[in-house]
């Protein structure tokens, strides 16, 4: 019963987690595989930092030449991050035979079809659940659980860091800067939180799991993307005055051939199943034509949840092996892209505004959405410590995306019209 060597590229808070579920359910993983599973070679950075777990120091290196020219590594466990470089890394690993395990959306966001293509003409395979939503299985989810049914919809909470800033602020009043930082220490962000905080990383995820939800080439560009860092406390606090509560959530529809796919601050109402999924936790809504509804719950981000997935991976892989099918599990997309326009984007809007307290402002504001043919379906309306001045928020009806960035563009050369302090998407009856 020969050992199967893993090579490790990265010993941070996934790859820890990693070394210690090989380690700590080494008797089940045995059992899954038929042999045990042994961490070769780990490449970091800085072989003498302390880290999380305990490791045989000769185990470390900083020379990769180490993992990829070691012919007993049969795979290569891909928890370091970085684009570039770690395209090249894996790259390398397929050509030389060696299956590939990563957790790094952005890479496979970015160069995923590349790499796809890579471990198909190697006979290897190559596997990224952890890239998406930590430890929830939702990629397998998808290709297999889902694999007779036409997937129409798929809404999530797909970035621990700005659900656990997003909870904090609203429930517990917190300041954004002290709540990223809490998240930082808990290693939820990435190195740079800003591509969590801008709705970076939650595109890339919504990239990968389009494509495969989908069965078509998703790009990152192909995701409209925006953060929370404008999201204000008043948002916050009318959201909920209105039922709502605020989730950055990345939407990905189907309607006949055509998609399209966003990452946005977005109010859900406070019954929604998604509104209460708090903290570091993600959860993925799944439409099938035939299943209906389903939904897929758990931390997204941190170091055991993370390594679970990969470690998961790492067990398919194995099987692959030991059935020599390896290579053979990744399906190319069955259709070609192709976008909705703004005409077709469909949606409920929350809109703030600042307006001259005076008569017929309101009257002037509403003829001007019914002009374009949309209605509301709440108002309220407060005066302003400026006594000049009233704040309006609505929530209108469904509308399209086309005519509400028109109706923007007038509002904001109404006279009456001060300010457009905040405009969010509104998402999702109870039951969508
Ligand atoms: P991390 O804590 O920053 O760890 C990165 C590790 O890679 C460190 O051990 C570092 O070495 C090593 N490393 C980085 N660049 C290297 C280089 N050029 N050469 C050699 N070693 C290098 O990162 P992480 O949070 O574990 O994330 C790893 C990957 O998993 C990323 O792609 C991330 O997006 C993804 N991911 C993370 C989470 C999460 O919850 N953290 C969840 C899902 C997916 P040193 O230790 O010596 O500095
Ligand atoms: N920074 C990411 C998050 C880690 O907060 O969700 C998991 O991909």
């Amino acid at each position: 019963m020969q050992a199967i060597s893993v090579g490790l590229l990265g010993l941070g808070t996934v790859g820890s987690g990693v070394v210690q579920i090989i380690e700590n359910h080494q008797d089940k993983l045995m059992h899954q595989v038929g042999c045990p599973l042994k961490v070769k070679k780990i490449l970091v950075k800085d072989p003498v930092k302390e880290r999380a777990v305990k490791v045989d120091p000769s185990l470390l290196t900083v020379n990769p030449a180490d993992v990829m020219e070691d012919p007993e590594i049969d795979v290569v466990i891909e928890v370091m991050g970085g684009i570039e470089h770690t395209r090249e890394h894996l790259l390398d690993a397929l050509k030389k035979k060696k299956h590939v395990v990563t957790a790094n959306k952005d890479l496979m966001a970015v160069h995923g079809s590349e790499l796809l293509t890579a471990a198909q003409e190697n006979g290897c395979d190559l596997f990224f659940e952890a890239s998406v939503a930590g430890g929830i299985p939702i990629l397998r989810s998808l290709v297999d659980g889902l694999a007779s049914d036409r997937i129409t919809k798929m809404m999530g909470i797909v970035n621990g860091t700005t659900n656990f800033i997003l909870t904090k602020m609203s429930q517990e009043g917190l300041a954004y800067e002290d709540v990223l930082k809490e998240a930082q220490r808990l290693g939820y962000a990435e190195a740079n939180p800003a591509s969590d905080v801008d709705g970076v990383d939650a595109a890339r995820k919504m990239a990968i799991m389009a494509s495969l939800g989908f069965s078509m080439k998703i790009d990152l560009e192909d995701v409209k993307s925006k953060g929370i860092t404008s999201i204000t406390e008043e948002d916050l606090k009318y959201g909920k005055q209105l039922g709502y509560t605020m989730k950055l959530l990345g939407i990905a529809e189907r309607e006949g051939d055509k998609v399209e796919i966003s990452v946005e601050p977005a109010l859900l109402p406070s019954s929604h199943p998604l509104a209460s999924v708090n903290n570091e936790y993600n959860a993925v809504y799944v439409y099938g034509e035939a299943v209906g509804e389903t939904m897929f719950y758990g931390p997204g981000a941190g170091s055991l949840p993370t390594a679970t997935a990969v470690v998961s991976d790492l067990v398919g892989v194995v099987k692959n092996m030991r059935l020599g099918v390896n290579g053979r599990s990744s399906v190319s997309p069955q259709y070609e892209k192709q976008l909705k326009d703004d005409g077709e984007i469909h949606s409920k809007y929350f809109l703030r505004l600042h307006v001259h307290d005076e008569v017929g402002v309101f009257s002037e504001i509403t003829s001007l959405f019914s002009k374009h043919g949309v209605s509301f379906e709440k108002i309220l309306q407060m005066p302003l410590k400026a006594k000049e001045l009233s704040e309006i928020v609505v929530v209108t009806h469904q509308a399209s995306l086309k005519d509400y960035q028109t109706i923007l563009m007038e509002l904001r050369d109404l006279r009456v019209v001060k300010d457009i302090k905040s405009s969010y998407r509104v998402e999702g009856s109870v039951s969508a």
